[in-house]
């Protein structure tokens, strides 16, 4: 559904992004993960044109995203960021429910689907929704970040480090969240980390990225089974790349996965 024609971009004379083609396919968690600098909120950020390729196409259901309306694009895309601004003067019910406004969704409506949102990420709606921003701890502000990106039920959502600023086990805590909403509501999702463990842990799919360019886009399994090449090794490290081969191999069926290989190729996934 969001398919990138060899697209590249060039910043201040420097070429940041170097011809990508990549598809990502509707319903699907796709995980872009590489080193600090290597283009991946460029990336993203051309999905729903906050920055231009200078060249190459990106398309949305066979659509040309560079013909269409940039706003009406983004009300169409979620988006999520590490330190996410919610409004401070808002509540956490006007909050999740501005671009569903915006939509015109009916106020009934509106306040039914806060309400859901808000449960499903465990914050009693009783509770919180005439709550400030303030008067929320981090994991809950960037809970409510996160349902206010879905709140107006777009098919694609981007969502940049979502997750990095907090501690280790709100961090965890909304992994494990996450992953459980993502397979009720079946959302295309862009989702940037620079950690490994996350990504292996959400990931339908994983793109490692490096200098601008594709490495390899696999499944996790596939990642952790065919490495292709050295950087790929190195950017899980070996010793993780041991442990979570280990949890596959017992938390699988028998000849899902193979020893460990150092494989070559490119990529063995669909481009
Ligand atoms: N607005 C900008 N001005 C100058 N350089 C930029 C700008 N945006 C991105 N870059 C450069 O492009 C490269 C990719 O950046 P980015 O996509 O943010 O990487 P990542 O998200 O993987 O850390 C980096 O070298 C970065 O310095
Ligand atoms: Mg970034």
């Amino acid at each position: 559904m969001i398919r990138f024609h060899n697209v590249s971009k060039t910043i201040n004379q420097v070429q940041v992004i170097k011809g990508l083609d990549l598809q990502i396919r509707e319903g699907e968690l796709f995980v872009l993960i590489g080193p600090s600098g290597c283009g991946k909120t460029t990336t993203m950020k051309m999905i729903n044109r906050l920055v231009e390729p200078s060249s190459g196409t990106i398309e949305i259901n066979g659509e040309d995203i560079s013909k269409k309306d940039p706003v009406q694009l983004r009300r169409n895309i979620g988006y999520v960021i590490q330190q996410i601004a919610l409004f401070p003067h808002m509540t956490i019910g006007q909050n999740v429910s501005i671009v569903p406004k915006l939509k015109n969704v009916p106020s009934q409506e509106c306040e039914r689907r806060v309400d859901e949102l808000l449960d499903l990420v465990g914050l009693d709606p009783k509770k919180f929704k005439d709550r400030y921003p303030s008067e929320l701890s981090g994991g809950q502000q960037q809970r409510v970040g996160v349902i206010r990106a879905m709140a107006a039920d777009p098919p694609i959502i981007l969502m940049d480090e979502p997750f990095s600023a907090l501690d280790p086990i709100t961090r965890e805590q909304l992994q494990d969240e996450f992953v459980r909403l993502q397979k009720a509501i079946k959302k295309t999702i862009v989702f940037v980390t620079h950690d490994m463990d996350e990504a292996l842990k959400i990931a339908d799919r994983i793109c490692l990225m490096k200098d601008g360019s594709i490495v390899q886009i696999d499944k996790p399994a596939q990642l952790l089974q065919n490495p292709a090449g050295e950087f790929v090794i190195e950017f899980i490290g070996p010793k993780r790349l041991q442990k979570h081969l280990r949890e596959y191999n017992t938390s699988q069926p028998p000849g899902e996965i193979g020893p460990l290989q150092t494989g070559t190729s490119k990529s063995g996934g669909v481009r």
